[in-house]
């Protein structure tokens, strides 16, 4: 079918638009589109050919550069690979060492579509950490984390106790941006694991609050709901069996679409609040 055919007039554009939109495609991946119609009437007239034997390519052309279109190299998420992580984030002896170990990891298909590695930002030496699920559109951007609409409503959240991007130190359980915002895969999270797990350990905050269910999925093994879980002190223990205070709270872009839940973070807050200050004595 030709996109032109009158007997399928082309859709309003602004409609398709905003179907991607709403199915979380809002960015290209390639500089140049793709016509898919075009590769897949290609296909089938391949497969339909007659079968011809080719003479083997000159010397000359076998020399030419390829004129496909440049495909990133995809790593395949496997088992491997999430070995592979686990032994490069325990090699880590600082922050800054893991942050150039991620960002030189190739073996999470994630960071192929990411425009950069989002490893953190505030303050490493701060009591408190916060971890999220993983980075949006704005984050992917800017290479920095909860920067967008939810990470306004986070700052926010801390400034009502104190706290700012000088005083918290904020990551995300996965780096890189999964295209479209989709939710990343149990491969993918269990290949980013090991680097959030050893970020943590290096930080070593007095205390860890998890934003939303994935993160506390992954940080504090919990299999609960985070409307069940939040509220309620939790450990999360380092690989070399320090055990660090964590409290699971609610995600800010889930405050964003249920503002009436927001109470429900204001208390964990409060809670946090009150043991970061009997810490300090
Ligand atoms: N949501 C997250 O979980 N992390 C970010 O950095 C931004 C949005």
């Amino acid at each position: 079918m030709s996109i032109a055919d009158p007997k399928h007039p082309l859709p309003d554009l602004a409609d398709l638009l905003r179907f991607y939109a709403d199915a979380g495609v809002d960015e290209a991946l390639f500089d140049e589109p793709a016509d898919r119609f075009e590769e897949s009437a290609a296909t089938t007239a391949r497969a339909q050919a007659p079968q011809r034997t080719e003479p083997p390519p000159t010397r000359e052309a076998a020399a030419q550069p390829a004129q496909a279109r440049p495909v990133p190299a995809m790593a395949v998420p496997d088992e491997a690979q999430a070995a592979r992580a686990r032994e490069l984030a325990r090699e880590a002896k600082s922050l800054e060492e893991l942050r150039e170990i991620v960002s030189a990891f190739d073996g999470c298909n994630l960071k192929f579509t990411a425009k950069q590695t989002v490893f953190s930002d505030g303050n490493p030496q701060a009591d408190l950490m916060l971890v999220g699920e993983a980075p949006g559109r704005d984050e992917d951007i800017e290479g920095l984390p909860f920067v967008g609409r939810s990470g306004r409503l986070l700052d926010r959240m801390l400034a009502a106790i104190g706290i700012d991007r000088t005083t918290a130190y904020i990551a995300n359980v996965i780096p890189w941006r999964p295209p479209g915002n989709r939710t990343p895969t149990p491969l993918e999270t269990e290949i980013c694991r090991p680097f959030i797990e050893r970020q943590i350990e290096l930080a070593a905050p007095k205390v860890l609050v998890t934003l939303g269910g994935p993160s506390a999925k992954v940080l504090l093994h919990a299999s609960e709901g985070v409307l069940r879980l939040r509220g309620k002190w939790k450990t999360h223990a380092t690989a070399s069996g320090t055990e660090i205070a964590a409290m699971p709270t609610l995600h800010p872009a889930y405050l964003l679409r249920n503002p009436a839940h927001k109470k429900l973070a204001w208390r964990d807050l409060l809670e946090v609040r009150a043991r970061l200050e009997t810490l300090r004595g």
